[in-house]
């Protein structure tokens, strides 16, 4: 027999848990609204297992960062489900979808069906083995998507005390995992193919600054090669890693961060894909009327920009996600929503730094303030300029005043008729608009 439910959200992770939210303030009645995730947990504030999760002193846990604390907002306890009836199914993994008889089959063999369907199920991480890297199934080679997995990590940071890692990957999770394991003590070797961090993003002066503070902190930084295998002792445990450029470096503990990828697999042919995602319209609902995709699964008109994109960060999945329960519910009542006008925000924190980006990071680049890694307080930033006006900035070390600044120049996109000006007015000019 089918479980049965108004409405079904498939996956449990940020999106989920402020979904839920949106489903409570908008009015679902008792047992309308099922959540189904793999995760053995409510909803929780992903960001945080990257930062204070393995933090050495009082590191964050669950209860502590469920949804919806990471925008202000109330702690969504298992309870705050129990007594709204929305239905928290969770260690189950859904491993078929068939959307046009509107079910789902757990690993367990359960059925659910639906009369709508959201599916949050985000992003999976890429894995070495998934290239056949030798040796890459060795113990102590950690990813990091979820809570079991930053459990693991933590158990081995506290197993090889003052011990070595190799991080693989130069983006966000190999920057922040580098950080915080160098907090833990451990020696710490970041090794990435590019010629500077964080390339999706950053700059060659951003990065410049970030790698110089990481050097300054004993980051060892290896550049331009690659894992190209594992050695293991007797135990199976990691011993070294074996690089591209011939070079072998011992290693404990191994945190790989070379990208993820949307978890679409289950609707695979079944609805409309573009650009590695479901493609949704404004309202996140995809080319099936009954069927919603958001969060990192989602590729969504991106408004501003008049183009198709998938935003793979915690601000879209939470707003997505409001976006899609509040457009469901006017439906309902033949009403419409406005369209999500988006502006993309990314932001990352590591050692006693913070940086945050708005817009869109195309065109030409003005580096302001001061950006030498030695110094005390450092504050800098970037502007992009693309057809005379900036849509995009950057900001490390910003007040909360300077963030809403920037936030609104990305959105203002103001014209620039001197970027030489623009370099000299730095900050300035972004808390003139
Ligand atoms: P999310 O990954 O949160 O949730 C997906 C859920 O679906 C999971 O519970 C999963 O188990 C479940 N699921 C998947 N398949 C399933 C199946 N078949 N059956 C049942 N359940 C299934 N962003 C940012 O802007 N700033 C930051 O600092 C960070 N930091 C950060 C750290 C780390 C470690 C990670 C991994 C990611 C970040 N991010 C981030 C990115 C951000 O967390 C991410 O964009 C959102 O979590 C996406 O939300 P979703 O709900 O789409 O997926
Ligand atoms: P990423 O795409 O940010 O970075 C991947 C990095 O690995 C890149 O530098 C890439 O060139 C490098 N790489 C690729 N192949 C490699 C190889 N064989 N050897 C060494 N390096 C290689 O992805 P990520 O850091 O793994 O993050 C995974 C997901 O988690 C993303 O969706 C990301 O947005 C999200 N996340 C976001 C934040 C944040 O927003 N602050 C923090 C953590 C994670």
């Amino acid at each position: 027999m089918a479980k049965t439910f108004k409405y079904i959200i498939l996956g449990g992770g940020v999106s989920a848990g402020y979904a839920a939210r949106e489903f409570a303030k908008q009015g679902v009645k008792p047992g309308e609204l099922a959540i189904i995730s793999k995760e053995a947990v409510a909803p929780y504030e992903r960001p945080a297992l990257s930062k204070a999760y393995l933090f050495p002193e009082s590191p964050a846990r669950l209860p502590g960062f469920h949804v919806c604390v990471g925008s202000g907002g109330e702690r969504l306890l298992p309870e705050w489900y129990t007594e709204k009836g929305i239905e928290l199914i969770l260690s189950t993994e859904i491993v078929k979808v068939d959307l046009a008889a509107k079910s789902l089959i757990s690993a367990g063999g359960e059925t659910f069906s639906y009369q709508i369907l959201i599916v949050a199920t985000g992003s999976t991480v890429i894995r070495l083995t998934d290239f056949g890297v030798e040796g890459a199934d060795a113990k102590n080679i950690f990813y990091l998507r979820e809570v079991d997995d930053a459990d693991k990590l933590y158990a081995a940071i506290k197993a090889k005390k003052n011990g070595k890692a190799v991080v693989v990957g130069g983006g966000y999770i190999g920057l922040e995992l580098s950080a915080v394991l160098k907090l833990n003590n451990i020696d710490v070797t970041m090794v990435y193919p590019e010629p500077w961090c964080m390339p999706r993003l950053f700059t060659a002066g951003i990065a410049e600054f970030y790698e110089g503070y990481y050097a300054n902190k004993g980051v060892n930084i290896i550049k331009g090669t690659v894992a190209v295998g594992f050695t293991s002792n007797s135990d199976g445990e990691v011993k070294e890693v074996k690089l591209k450029d011939g070079r072998v470096l011992e290693a404990d503990i191994v945190v790989v961060g070379v990208g993820g990828r949307p978890q679409t697999v289950l609707v695979k042919g079944q609805v409309e894909e573009e650009k590695g995602g479901i493609k949704t319209d404004a309202f996140f609902k995809t080319n099936l009327s009954d069927v919603y995709a958001v969060g990192d699964v989602a590729t969504f008109p991106l408004k501003l920009y008049g183009e198709l994109r998938r935003v793979e960060h915690v601000d879209h999945s939470r707003k997505s996600a409001e976006q899609a329960v509040k457009a469901i519910k006017a439906a309902e009542e033949g009403k419409t929503v406005e369209e999500y006008d988006y502006l993309p925000y990314f932001y990352s924190r590591s050692f006693d730094l913070s940086w945050q980006f708005y817009g869109d990071n195309v065109g030409d680049t003005v580096l302001f303030g001061d950006n030498n890694p030695a110094s005390s307080k450092p504050k800098f930033g970037t502007y992009w300029i693309k057809d005379g006006k900036v849509v995009g900035v950057f900001l490390e070390g910003g007040t909360p005043e300077e963030n809403q600044a920037i936030a609104k120049v990305a959105k203002v996109q103001p014209p620039v008729a001197d970027v030489n000006q623009l370099a000299k007015e730095g900050l300035s000019f972004a808390s003139k608009i």
